[in-house]
């Protein structure tokens, strides 16, 4: 502040003396008034005294710049040895990370990713599947109707006819994406993720699709994490599993996410061979594996949180825990 007021009192000097309307300004005017033998020495004498003027002005006016940086270190403090504030990085969403890193997993066993629609006909996402109109199987997916025929996918498992028509076997194939229900709980969200895997060839059965289940569960959850395979019914594999992991979030007490200390994550089975038929593969050549992963399931249990409801809130003060 104080530098301030000292360079405009120079400036303000300045106008006073050497400036238009300034004192030596109007005695220089002044000459002219002068009788002519006096002229020249006098002019002479007021350009010398204007000249060092102007030039003690000049060295003023540096000396004045040249402190600057020193006068607003003063006058702003500034502490540059704070640590600064960092900036926060973006980064994946929750279930962003454990879709590729499932995918990843996948991908390095052979599978090929690959994606479908989520607005579907109902003939891919039920009458392919084994589930004819009235087929009690479902009512086990309350469904979001678009119009008579065509419906939001309830799961991702459509994709094994789509993909299985335009291959010859043998492949490995997933499909992840999102699926709608008409579904809301803890464990359950209106609109959720699936991984749709299934292998088809030769000599397939179902210790293959153990063993991928498995090692899928214990390279995202570790060795020392149990896995439960217990028989199920789906209308589209036969004979059809459920694969359960240890709930981590209770500890096996039971909670929202989980019934009995175990979480249902991945569905599956061996491929009904009316499906096959549905595919145009031959049953009689050729046998595969199909599941559908839970990746929401997967993600609470592996961030730790007993509701997968807030993975959608968008509420950053749960999402940045992470
Ligand atoms: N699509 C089934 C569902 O959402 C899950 C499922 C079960 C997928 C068995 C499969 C399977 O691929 O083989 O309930």
């Amino acid at each position: 502040m104080r530098a301030v007021t000292q360079a405009e009192a120079l400036q303000a000097w300045h106008r006073a003396y050497l400036g238009k309307n300034g004192a030596l300004t109007a005695l220089l005017h002044g000459l002219g008034g002068l009788p002519q033998k006096e002229r020249p020495a006098a002019g002479r004498a007021a350009n010398e005294v204007k000249q060092a003027l102007e030039a003690a002005y000049e060295a003023h006016a540096e000396t004045l710049r040249q402190r600057e940086p020193e006068r607003s270190l003063h006058a702003e403090p500034l502490d540059v040895t704070l640590t600064g504030r960092p900036a926060r990085v973006g980064y994946l969403h929750l279930i962003s990370q454990t879709r590729r890193e499932m995918c990843a997993i996948l991908a390095r066993m052979g599978f090929h990713v690959l994606t479908g629609p989520e607005v579907e006909l109902e003939e891919f996402n039920f009458t392919l599947l084994n589930m004819p109109p009235f087929h009690p199987a479902r009512d086990m997916q309350d469904t979001f109707w678009v119009s008579d025929d065509v419906v939001l996918r309830t799961h991702t498992s459509p994709n094994q006819v789509r993909v299985m028509r335009g291959r010859k076997p043998p492949f490995r194939v997933i499909v992840p994406g999102k699926c709608y229900r008409v579904d809301f709980d803890a464990s359950h969200n209106w609109m959720f993720h699936q991984v749709e895997g299934f292998a088809v060839g030769t000599n397939i059965s179902m210790t293959d699709l153990k063993g991928t289940i498995v090692a899928l569960l214990q390279q995202m959850f570790g060795n020392d994490r149990r896995v439960r395979l217990r028989g199920s019914y789906f209308p589209f594999t036969e004979p059809s599993i459920e694969a359960d992991l240890e709930c981590t979030v209770c500890g096996g007490t039971g909670c929202g996410l989980c019934k009995d200390g175990w979480v249902e994550v991945v569905p599956g089975g061996m491929i009904h061979p009316q499906v096959l038929l549905n595919s145009s593969i031959d049953p009689e050549r050729y046998s595969g594996f199909a599941f559908g992963a839970g990746l929401d399931r997967l993600a609470a249990l592996r961030f730790g949180v007993g509701d997968i409801r807030p993975f959608y809130e968008n509420d950053l003060r749960f999402l940045r825990q992470f």
